[in-house]
């Protein structure tokens, strides 16, 4: 199984970028320990960043058929993106998003996200440990899904079987 790790623009600044909201964890060192959260969980996981829209649009899209779950924090593009959202819903894969900050304790502007509806569910204000909560979450969806998936199989293995 696999995650992919969507993170949006400016997050390549982290360690650097306001670090009374952000913290001072770079954004390596966030990677690094989902990177070990998925060693120990025996899944797989890749990170990709990207300050454009259109990039984070393919590679929302590139997930299908490779990847079992999504972690994303679009950051800027949460509050205006249609066209990340509409992805999102496109692909049919379990998304988990995450903010750093809490985005309900912010500027109006922020209290807004377009693409927590079409996700699972949405961590906010946890700073880096909301990565590890992302993790946790989408395992466990992704355990869940797969579990299913094999019910469906072998109930329709029996049936074919009654069926012969
Ligand atoms: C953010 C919150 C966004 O409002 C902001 O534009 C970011 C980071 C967060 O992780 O708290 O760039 O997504």
């Amino acid at each position: 199984m696999k995650i992919v790790v969507i993170q949006g623009p400016n997050l390549n600044m982290l360690g650097h970028r306001e670090q009374n909201i952000y913290g001072p964890m770079k954004l390596e060192d966030i990677h690094k320990q989902m990177q070990n959260f998925a060693e120990q969980n025996k899944v797989e996981i890749e990170f990709f960043q990207s300050n454009l829209e259109g990039e984070i649009v393919d590679r929302i899209q590139e997930c299908m058929g490779e990847a079992n779950g999504i972690i994303i924090n679009p950051a800027a593009y949460t509050h205006t993106s249609i066209a990340i959202r509409d992805a999102i819903s496109a692909v049919q894969i379990p998304t988990v998003e995450v903010h750093l900050s809490n985005i309900y304790a912010r500027e109006e502007f922020r209290k807004t996200s377009l693409t927590a509806p079409v996700c699972a569910g949405q961590i906010s204000g946890f700073g880096p440990f909301g990565y590890h909560m992302a993790m946790i979450a989408i395992t466990q969806i992704m355990n869940e899904v797969h579990a299913m998936q094999e019910a469906q199989k072998a109930q329709m293995a029996q049936q074919s079987l009654k069926n012969s």
